[in-house]
C-alpha cells in the first residue's frame, strides 16, 4: 500500500493581522492556496453546459420513471384545469412552511385600480421552531388548530361576526398523496418535522379538522395542495403563461401542469370516472428535491452532510441547494480549512464546530459585501462566530468565493432540474423545443427571492440550456410570485369549488 506523503505547511505570514493573544505556531497538511484551489475544482466540477445537458437528460429519464410509478414523487393533484383569473370569494388560507405557519384571510376577485385580484386582507405568522417541529402526531395538529383559533378570534372581533363558516385551503410544504381535492394521506416529512409520528398515512385533512372541531372552530377544509402547486396556481391566476413553478427556501420543489397521459394509471389511486373523463392535464407535484442522487456529482462535504443527516439520501437535490443546507456545506468546508490548511491560523471560531451553526444568511452577507475591506461581512462573521482576532482580508475573500461557488452550483443544478422538467413537458405536449410557447415558472422562497444573484444566475443557466436544446431565446422566464402559498391555497379552493 502506498501511504500518501503529507507535506506540512506553515500558514502564510501576515503583518496585517495583529494577534492580541499568543498562538502557538502550528503546521498544517496544506496551504490555504492549495485548499482553495481544491475547493474550486470540486465545486465547479461538471458545470459546463454540455455536461449539464447530459445531467438534464438523465434527470428526465428519472422523472419519466417516477411519473409512471412512485408513491412519493411526481404526485398528481386533483386539479386538471388552471385558474382563469375570474375566480372570486373569501377564504382562509393556511401555509405550513419549514419555519413558519401562516394564516391569512384572502379575497379573490377585487380588481380595483387595475390590480391583479389577489388580496391579502389579514395575515398572522407563527414561528415554527424546534419545539414545534418536535411535536409528534396529533400534538402538531392541535398546535395548528390553536393558532387558527387565535386568528379567528381576532378576525371575528375585527368584523363583528361570529357565525361565518370559513372555507379553508392549505398549502403544505411537504409531500402529500392526494385522495380527493380536499384530503390526502400524510407522507414522510423532511425539514426536521416529527408530526408524522404515529399518524403517517392518515388523512391530513381529517387530522387538522379533528383538532379544529375539538376547539369548535367554524371552518371547513376545502382544498389541500403542496406549496409548489400553490405557487403555480397563484401565478397562473395572474398570468396564463404560467405552467411550472419553483420553490427554493428552506426546502425546494417544482410543480408542472402536465398532460394526463404523462402519468401511469396507477398514480391516480381511486378517483371517480368523471374525474378521469374530464382530465386532459394534471397539476403535478414533482418533489424534485428527491431526484438526482446518481446525477449530480457530490463532493466529500456533500457526502458528510448526507451521512450525518437524519434522512440520508431522502432529498439529494435539496441537500445541495436549499437555505437549510448551503450554510452547512460552507461550514463543513471551513471547519476542514481551519484544521488542515490553517485558516484563521488553525483557530476554530466559536460555534463553527456545531452542526448547522452557520446560517445561510451569512453566506449572503459575504456575497453582498463587495467592498475592499469587507468590513460588513467580517463583522457579521465575528458576530456569529467570534474569533480572538479578526480574519485577514485574504480569509474574507476565501469565504466570499466559497459562498459564490456554493450558491452558483446550487443555482446551476436547479436550472438543470427545471430544464429537464420543461423538456419533458414540451415533448409531452407533442412539441419540439423550438415550437413551444413562452413558459413562466412561478417562483417563491427566500433563497430564490433574496439570495444575491441567485435567480439571475439560475435564469442564465436555464436560458443557456434551453437554447442548447433548440428553444428560442427567452423561452422560459422565472417570475417571482409574491405570497404564493397563501394565494395559491385560496385559488385552489376557488378552482375546486368551481368544479364540484
Ligand atoms: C418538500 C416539498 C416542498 C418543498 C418546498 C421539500 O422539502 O418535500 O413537499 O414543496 O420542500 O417547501
Amino acid at each position: 500500500m502506498i501511504t500518501p506523503t503529507v507535506q506540512l505547511v506553515r500558514p502564510a505570514p501576515s503583518n496585517k493581522r495583529k494577534r492580541t493573544h499568543h498562538v502557538a505556531e502550528r503546521m498544517f497538511e496544506k496551504s490555504m492556496d492549495d485548499f482553495a484551489a481544491e475547493v474550486r475544482d470540486l465545486l465547479k466540477v461538471s458545470l459546463e453546459p454540455r455536461q449539464l445537458l447530459e445531467m438534464s437528460e438523465k434527470l428526465e429519464v428519472e422523472y419519466r420513471e417516477k411519473l409512471k410509478s412512485s408513491a412519493i414523487s411526481m404526485l398528481p393533484s386533483y386539479l386538471h384545469t388552471l385558474p382563469t383569473g375570474r375566480e372570486i370569494g373569501d377564504f382562509l388560507a393556511l401555509d405550513v412552511g419549514g419555519s413558519t405557519f401562516r394564516i391569512a384571510l384572502i379575497r379573490l376577485g377585487e380588481r380595483d385600480d387595475g390590480r391583479d385580484g389577489l388580496r391579502l386582507r389579514r395575515v398572522r405568522s407563527f414561528l415554527i421552531d424546534k419545539s414545534i417541529r418536535d411535536l409528534k402526531g396529533r400534538a402538531f395538529f392541535d398546535w395548528m388548530a390553536e393558532r387558527i383559533g387565535e386568528m379567528l378570534t381576532e378576525y371575528n372581533h375585527i368584523n363583528g361576526t361570529t357565525d361565518a363558516r370559513l372555507r379553508m385551503g392549505l398549502a403544505w410544504s411537504f409531500p402529500v398523496d392526494q385522495t380527493s381535492p380536499r384530503s390526502g394521506r400524510l407522507l414522510a416529512m423532511g425539514k426536521g418535522f416529527c408530526a408524522t409520528y404515529g399518524v403517517e398515512g392518515q388523512d391530513l385533512s381529517e387530522l387538522i379538522m379533528h383538532s379544529c372541531r375539538a376547539r369548535q372552530l367554524n371552518v371547513e377544509m376545502m382544498a389541500i395542495v403542496n406549496d409548489g402547486a400553490a405557487t403555480l396556481l397563484s401565478q397562473a391566476y395572474r398570468d396564463p403563461s404560467t405552467c411550472m413553478s419553483l420553490i427554493l427556501g428552506t426546502g425546494t420543489n417544482a410543480a408542472a401542469f402536465l398532460p394526463y397521459t404523462t402519468l401511469g394509471p396507477g398514480k391516480f389511486g381511486d378517483r371517480p370516472d368523471s374525474w378521469h373523463a374530464a382530465a386532459k392535464h394534471v397539476l403535478v407535484n414533482s418533489e424534485v428535491s428527491m431526484f438526482g442522487r446518481h446525477v449530480f456529482p457530490r463532493t466529500r462535504w456533500d457526502d458528510e452532510l448526507n451521512s450525518k443527516h437524519v434522512l440520508p439520501d431522502f432529498q439529494p437535490l435539496e441537500y445541495m441547494v436549499t437555505g437549510r443546507y448551503l450554510g452547512e456545506i460552507a461550514r463543513l468546508i471551513l471547519v476542514e480549512a481551519v484544521s488542515t490548511a490553517g485558516l484563521f491560523d488553525g483557530e476554530m471560531p466559536a460555534r463553527l464546530n456545531e452542526p448547522y451553526a452557520l446560517d445561510t444568511s451569512l453566506l449572503a452577507a459575504f456575497q453582498n459585501d463587495i467592498s475592499r475591506s469587507m468590513s460588513k461581512a467580517s463583522a457579521a462573521f465575528l458576530d456569529a462566530h467570534p474569533l480572538p482576532s479578526p480574519p485577514r482580508i485574504s480569509e474574507l475573500h476565501f469565504i466570499r468565493e466559497l459562498a459564490q461557488l456554493i450558491s452558483r452550483r446550487a443555482a446551476t443544478y436547479l436550472a438543470t432540474a427545471l430544464h429537464a422538467l420543461w423538456r419533458l413537458r414540451t415533448a409531452a405536449e407533442g412539441l419540439q423545443p423550438g415550437e413551444a410557447s413562452h413558459v413562466t415558472i412561478a417562483c417563491n422562497g427566500t433563497i430564490v427571492e433574496k439570495y444575491p444573484d441567485f435567480r439571475a444566475c439560475c435564469q442564465r443557466q436555464l436560458d443557456e440550456l434551453c437554447e442548447l436544446s433548440g428553444a428560442a431565446k427567452g423561452a422560459v422566464t422565472l417570475a417571482m410570485a409574491p405570497e404564493s402559498s397563501l394565494f395559491g391555497a385560496a385559488v385552489a379552493v376557488a378552482c375546486i369549488g368551481d368544479e364540484s
